[in-house]
This record gives C-alpha cells, sequence and structure tokens, in this order.
C-alpha cells in the first residue's frame, strides 16, 4: 500500500487550521484575554428567516411519506436552478437552468473539478491566492505557475502571453485581496484563455458584495462561454457557511480535447456526489425570492458597513489597504515592516485580534494581512479601536 506522495509537498497545515491553532493556544494561555476573531471569513449573522422557514417546511416534508425525498437529482433539484438562472438574469447574464449543478459549495467543486482534467495541465493561480486551488492542484500532481498579485498592480494579476497554461483559476472580488477585477480586465484574461485552448475556473464566491459597476460575474463577458466554468456559494452571500450550498456553472457548448465539459462533470458528479439535501436545497430556492434577496442583503450591509469601518480605521493610520469596497475582505500592508506572522502575533497578543497573515496566501502575501468583515459590529468596533490605540 502505498500513499499519495504528492501530499508531501503540500504545506503542513491548511492556513485557517494553523490560525485557528495558534488562536487556541494563545485563549488557553490567556483566558483573561477577550480575543475578537477576524481572522477566518466565516459568517456571524443568523440565516434569513426565510430562508429558515423554507428549511423548516423542507425538514417537515420528509416527516411524512406523501412529502417525502430520497436522493435528490445529481445537478440539483429544478426549481432551485431555475431559482439561480433567474438571479443570473437579475444583474444582466445569461444561465440556463441546465447549465448549474447545485453543490455543497465553492471549495468543493473548485478542488473537485480537476478530477475531469489531465494531470499534466499546467494551472496558473494569481498569488496571493486562496490556498485550496493551489493544495487541490499539488495533491493532483499538477504543474502550478503563480502570477504576481501587488501592490504595483493593485493586486490584480493579469496574463502574460509568454507563459502558457491550461488551467486558470481566478477569483473576483478576490480572496484574500478584495481587489476586483474590471471587464476589461476580464476580458483580457478570457481572450488569453481562448487563445491557449485553456479553461478559466472563475470562483464568484463574493460577487454579492459589488458595489460598483464591475462584473458580478464572468459570463457577462464576451467569449467567456467558450472557456470559463464558475463556482459561486451562498456562504458568504446567504450566511451557508455551516449550512452548506454553492453552485457551478457549465456552459453547454463548453468543450475541450474532443469532450463537453458538462458531461464530464455530470459524470463525475453521478458518481461522487449524491447531492444536496432537501430542506438545504429549499433554504437555497428561499434566498433567491424576492423577500429572500431583501433580507439577505440587510446582512450583506452589515457586512459592508463592518468593513467600511475597519477601512476607515486604516485612513486614518495611513495604511495601505485593498479591498472592504467591493469585498468583504481587507488586505493591509503590515506596519512598520513587519512580516505578515510577526504581525499575527503583535496583534494577538498586544490587541487580542485575531487577522490572517498574508503570507499563508503566498509568496506575495509577504508582509500583508488579511481582516475579515464577517465578525459582529460590537466586536469589529471593539477590536478596531484596539488597533487604532496600538498603532498611532
Ligand atoms: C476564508 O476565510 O478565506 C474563507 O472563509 C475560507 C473558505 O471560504 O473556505
Amino acid at each position: 500500500m502505498k500513499i499519495n506522495k504528492n501530499f508531501d509537498n503540500l504545506v503542513p497545515n491548511y492556513l485557517f487550521a494553523d490560525v485557528a491553532k495558534k488562536t487556541a493556544d494563545y485563549a488557553a494561555a490567556n483566558p483573561d484575554k477577550k480575543i475578537i476573531r477576524l481572522g477566518i471569513g466565516d459568517v456571524t449573522l443568523p440565516l434569513a428567516p426565510v430562508v429558515v422557514e423554507a428549511m423548516k417546511r423542507g425538514a417537515e416534508n420528509l416527516a411524512h411519506k406523501e412529502s417525502f425525498k430520497g436522493y435528490p437529482d445529481y445537478e440539483g433539484y429544478a426549481f432551485v436552478r431555475e431559482a439561480i438562472s433567474g438571479y443570473y438574469k437579475s444583474f444582466g447574464v445569461t444561465v440556463s437552468a441546465d447549465e448549474i449543478f447545485v453543490s455543497d459549495g465553492a471549495k468543493s467543486d473548485c478542488g473537485n473539478i480537476g478530477d475531469i482534467f489531465a494531470q499534466d495541465n499546467t494551472v496558473l493561480v494569481t498569488d496571493p491566492v486562496y490556498p485550496v486551488y493551489v493544495d487541490a492542484n499539488i495533491m493532483a500532481g499538477r504543474k502550478i505557475v503563480y502570477a504576481a498579485s501587488n501592490r504595483g498592480n493593485g493586486f490584480a494579476a493579469m496574463p502574460d502571453d509568454s507563459v502558457k497554461v491550461d488551467i486558470i483559476y481566478l477569483c473576483s472580488p478576490n480572496n484574500p485581496t478584495g481587489a476586483a477585477y474590471t471587464a476589461e480586465q476580464l476580458k483580457a484574461w478570457v481572450d488569453y484563455a481562448l487563445k491557449n485552448d485553456a479553461i478559466i475556473l472563475y470562483d464568484s464566491a463574493y460577487e454579492a458584495f459589488i458595489t460598483e459597476d464591475l462584473p458580478r460575474s464572468i459570463f457577462a463577458i464576451e467569449g467567456a462561454r467558450q472557456c470559463a466554468i464558475e463556482m459561486c456559494s451562498l456562504s458568504k452571500t446567504a450566511g451557508f457557511t455551516g449550512t452548506r450550498c454553492g453552485y457551478t456553472v457549465i456552459p453547454k457548448e463548453l468543450a475541450r480535447d474532443g469532450h463537453s465539459i458538462y458531461d464530464t462533470w455530470y459524470r463525475r458528479q453521478a458518481t461522487k456526489f449524491n447531492g444536496v439535501s432537501w430542506p438545504v436545497q429549499c433554504a437555497a430556492a428561499a434566498v433567491f425570492s424576492e423577500e429572500g434577496q431583501r433580507q439577505i442583503k440587510e446582512n450583506i450591509a452589515y457586512y459592508q458597513e463592518n468593513a467600511r469601518i475597519i477601512a476607515s480605521a486604516l485612513d486614518e493610520l495611513g495604511i495601505y489597504y485593498t479591498g472592504g469596497k467591493n469585498s468583504p475582505y481587507i488586505w493591509l500592508q503590515c506596519p512598520n515592516g513587519m512580516g505578515s506572522w510577526e504581525f499575527f502575533d503583535f496583534l494577538l497578543e498586544n490587541a487580542n485580534v485575531v487577522g490572517t497573515p498574508g503570507e499563508g496566501f503566498g509568496e506575495n502575501g509577504k508582509g500583508f494581512f488579511r481582516l475579515t468583515s464577517f465578525g459582529d459590529r460590537e466586536n469589529t468596533i471593539e477590536a478596531v479601536e484596539r488597533i487604532k490605540a496600538l498603532l498611532k
């Protein structure tokens, strides 16, 4: 018996597990301290009432023979896919219900999609990067190339025509930097992918946080249907981090190497995934109802105000940052030339505030730090006051 040796090439711990462990150790050693966690992007507001009602009704259905449900359809129930299709329409993008797969979240799909691609494809990620794209491809033994996002390009890496890759992960608004691509920038990526016969895996998990006139979907860009797959999630949009539901869009015409990508992914899902539970799919559909949209937007506005509070403190302190405007994340340069983990320790020990060290997201994250706006208001204000007192 042999283990997959590619695992030896991973960093020892998943970033957020590392942060959680360090925080737990500090908390255990300092039980009197009130620690404020603005590290992992986990939501704090409850599910919207209309979503909870739908979930309860879904659970009740399971209690009766007439309304009981067993295995769901592999691609998700049609009424949920119709609701998602309608949501795309609300911001002017055409995606038909039969191009959508309902899943347990964008993280799983971003990792699992690699199953359908050959091992010898080269993968491009922008750096800093959500670790899942990198780790999933290291596990599969793929070669990874990095496109630098940095202060020079506003943390929006662009394609380099002299580099040939096959799979491109993009995340906009970006995790971790909060920077969001413009339509022109995305068009450049689409053109690059078309020219190189590559596929873009577009993570739009944070699209609901866009406030400016920026694309909410890669499919807003001409040519994307011939080169892109989009993954989205209700985790941040509707507070589903624990409930688990997301969706992946694969245009029917998308094909590579003589294979329909939709059909290949369907085959993969039917083999390895039995779908999202009935109560959760009922809850997901409610997110896209008129009342659901109204209620979740209230929650998003609450987090956006937290982001504004954090950003304005950084403005006051004269600290460079990106994000916060179209994103729940604020990506800041560590003050006084500190390294990412150095600043992590400094903030934890002196302000009892937890953030995520930028270095954990890649080479270009060195010297940077991420704060999330998903905390509750009181704690966010308190954290900001402590940070201001410490750094003034
Ligand atoms: C994050 O903090 O980057 C996210 O919560 C991680 C995730 O969505 O998996």
